[in-house]
């Protein structure tokens, strides 16, 4: 098989890793790609959000198969310009994306199938916000509607705070993202990440699996786009995981049945556990998570590409594949300053570390005369697998301080806290 890969990050490195496993495999590519899915990839220039671009490259290296790594390409209809061409894609359309492109649209979808999330007031207006807020008590939670890098979502304890969030989103602080607000509770309890993989008939989850956002150890300092990650989830048992599959998957499903989308892909479920044990949906996103997937596909065993091609052409049910009783922990490297600004073009050394258990994969970076720099905020993922997470933290951590670029830094705390409840804020 010919396979195109959309995306450049760390995320679609750990994809492409996976995808080269594949004795089904003949041909990969990717656009844009970087350093490190050039060494198991064809890299191709290109913005994969130009539906034009991605459609002319896959017609000319008539590829079987395009898998979309980011939400960017699947809200600009990029896998229903495909589709339209009569090539297989693994991601959904336009509206299926919908489900992470506005926030209103996926909380009222909740809301009419029954898929438990907090209560919400859809704003649109400062006044309509106020009246939202003034009914709620705190800590109060403000979101812009539309797509915003992980920094449309505000958690205050104080009243005017959230409504200067309001103000500043409905003045237009994140363009067209923030015009439309939703408003809702505050929860709390423990985070859970669940990536179901579904083709619209049947579905299979991956492990569960959570992020760490902020910058710095004990959870301190800004948010970012995740600095760590960790699979699978300890404190979620198998009856857990069934109140999951029921309260929430199977929902999910047949609400995009009755709503006529088609859905080919994954979907990501961000649930909150209360501490007694109540489900609700956070949010929902319409592609692996980052930095999530570079711990989750090294437990994965099974053949990847299969599984995207049997989801894109909606025969799902017939691949099977298993979850190795490892755990994975995911060690992000980023660049002093990150998520503020940061230097870039530092040659990184210790890329060429090899050890069993350990896989790096590369998403920051860019090649100048031959050597690997810096050329982003988060840099690498370390992957450290074993059988338990003291030896997974072990692993990857080894890994971690084999590679070495001026202004390198890490979070140490990567998985060290799995039964606490995550930071607050975002
Ligand atoms: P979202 O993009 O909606 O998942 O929000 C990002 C993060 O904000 C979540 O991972 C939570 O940590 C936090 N968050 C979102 N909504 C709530 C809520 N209703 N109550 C408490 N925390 C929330
Ligand atoms: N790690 C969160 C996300 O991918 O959206």
């Amino acid at each position: 098989m010919k396979v195109l890969i959309l995306g450049g990050g760390g995320r679609e490195h750990a994809i492409a890793w996976a995808v080269a496993q594949s004795p089904r495999c003949d041909e990969l590519h990717s656009m844009p790609g970087n350093p490190g899915m050039a060494q198991i990839s064809t890299c191709h220039p290109g913005d994969p959000c130009d539906c034009r671009s991605v459609t002319d490259l896959a017609e000319r290296l008539s590829v079987d198969l395009v898998i979309v790594g980011p939400e960017g390409p699947l809200v600009s209809g990029v896998a229903d310009a495909l589709r339209a061409k009569g090539i297989d894609v693994f991601g959904p359309g336009r509206d299926g994306a919908m489900l992470e492109a506005s926030k209103a649209h996926s909380k009222s979808f909740m809301k009419r199938h029954g898929i438990p999330t907090a209560s919400f007031t859809i704003c649109t207006t400062l006044e309509e916000a106020k009246e939202a807020l003034y009914s709620r008590k705190p800590p109060y939670i403000v979101k812009a509607d539309g797509l915003a890098a992980g920094k449309g979502v505000f958690i205050s304890d104080q009243l005017s705070e959230a409504l200067e969030s309001c103000g500043e989103l409905l003045g237009g602080s994140l363009g067209e993202a923030g015009k439309t607000l939703v408003v809702e509770d505050g929860l709390v309890g423990r985070e859970v990440s669940v990536m179901i993989v579904t083709d619209g008939n049947s579905y299979r989850l991956l492990s569960t699996s959570q992020d760490h956002k902020r910058a710095l150890d004990g959870d301190r300092g800004p948010n970012t786009g995740g600095m760590g990650a960790y699979a699978p989830v300890p404190w979620v048992d198998r009856s857990m995981l069934q109140e999951i599959e029921e309260k929430v998957v199977k929902p999910t499903l047949l609400g995009l049945d009755r709503d006529d989308t088609s859905y080919r892909g994954i979907i990501y479920a961000g649930l909150m556990i209360s501490p007694q044990g109540k489900i609700d949906v956070l949010e929902y996103n319409v592609r692996l998570g980052d930095p999530e997937t570079q711990a989750l596909l090294p437990l994965f065993d099974g053949d990847w590409l299969e599984v995207c091609h049997s989801c894109a052409q909606g025969k799902l049910s017939e691949v099977s594949w298993a979850l190795k009783d490892l755990c994975s922990v995911n060690v992000v490297i980023a660049s002093e300053g990150y998520p503020g600004d940061y230097e870039k073009g530092h040659p990184i050394e210790g890329l060429d570390h090899k050890e069993e258990g350990i896989t790096v994969f590369q998403a920051g970076t860019a090649l100048k005369d031959g050597k690997t720099v810096t050329a982003g905020g988060r840099v690498l993922s370390v992957v450290g697998t074993g059988p338990t997470f003291e030896e997974a933290r072990e692993k990857a951590y080894t890994g971690a301080k084999a590679i070495e670029f001026k202004g390198a830094f890490y979070r140490k705390d990567i998985a060290s806290n799995r039964d606490k409840p995550k930071e607050e804020g975002v």
